[in-house]
């Protein structure tokens, strides 16, 4: 069973060891509701040649914007503790909302440009939370390494340029997306779909996997791939595009035409569920 700590300090205490030996610490950050794909996170941090994997679960209230979902964002600690166990995982930090913003907490990380695009856009201050949370975490566990999956693209893009641009002392993996069998991209909102939208949701990979044909096959041009992008999810009755957005990989500026590696990303919404998915092509 993997230790489970509530606190900075008992934490600290497990970990003051490995840092005066300079023993490499992986970390996978987690809101919880655990599934394959934080798993395959915490994987590679256990075969990754780290003595020791962290998990954090933590539901951070800064990045939901007023209005969506922090209240019922599934929680579950020991449904994911027992993930983290199966997954070798040695701690679990599950730190309340006050452990971490104690009273008269009024600092964020915050950055300008990249975290006005794409999710950005549609869920203003997502970011800025995101940012000090993943900022407060890394101070806390100073790791040597943290996991984060592809399947939110931009937020790995944000906490690189954060961890370059305040010379942060850790790596930041990058980690594939993990599908369902159907292709659907593996999220805790998945739980939120009914059925109809379940399968209404597969579109989001057809797109992405057309648009990646396309692209093998020659095409370049941004406008037939966003059209046809477009066309793909508009086939689900109920799809409301927030972003179809072809962009560089780096700066998330839109690209003119897709020659060199590209990111198409998508956000759209399944009743009240928003699904994010994107596929990076060359
Ligand atoms: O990707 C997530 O689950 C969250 O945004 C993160 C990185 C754990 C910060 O709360």
């Amino acid at each position: 069973m993997p230790k489970v700590v509530h606190t900075v300090a008992e934490l600290h205490k497990i970990l003051l060891p490995l840092w005066r030996k300079g023993e490499s610490v992986g970390f996978v950050p987690t809101m919880g509701a655990l599934h394959e794909g934080h798993v395959s996170l915490m994987r590679l941090s256990r075969t990754g040649g780290n003595a020791m994997t962290v998990v954090s679960v933590f539901v951070n209230p800064l990045q939901f914007a007023p209005g969506e979902d922090y209240d019922e964002y599934p929680r579950d600690l020991q449904g994911d503790v027992k993930v983290c166990r199966d997954a070798g995982v040695d701690v679990v930090f599950a730190p309340s909302v006050a452990e971490m913003y104690p009273r008269g907490f009024v600092t964020w990380a915050d950055q300008d440009k990249l975290t006005e695009k794409l999710c950005g856009g549609n869920r203003p201050g997502h970011f800025r939370g995101v940012l000090t949370v993943v900022l407060k975490l890394f101070n806390i566990v100073r790791p040597t390494i943290a996991y984060f999956g592809q399947k939110d693209y931009q937020q790995s893009v944000i906490i690189q340029r954060m961890v370059t641009d305040l010379n942060l002392d850790l790596k930041v993996q990058v980690c594939p997306i993990v599908r369902e069998p159907d292709g659907l991209a593996m999220s805790s909102r998945n739980v939120y779909l009914g059925p109809k939208h379940r399968t209404e949701a597969l579109v989001l990979h057809q797109a992405l996997e057309r648009a990646r044909e396309l692209v093998a096959g020659g095409e370049k041009s941004v406008k037939k791939l966003h059209g046809e992008v477009k066309r793909i999810i508009g086939t689900a009755k109920s799809a409301k595009i927030d972003y179809v957005a072809i962009v560089h990989p780096e700066t998330l500026e839109d690209v003119n035409d897709v020659s060199g590696r590209t990111v198409i990303a998508v956000a759209v919404r399944f009743g009240k569920t928003r699904l994010i998915d994107n596929v990076i092509v060359e």
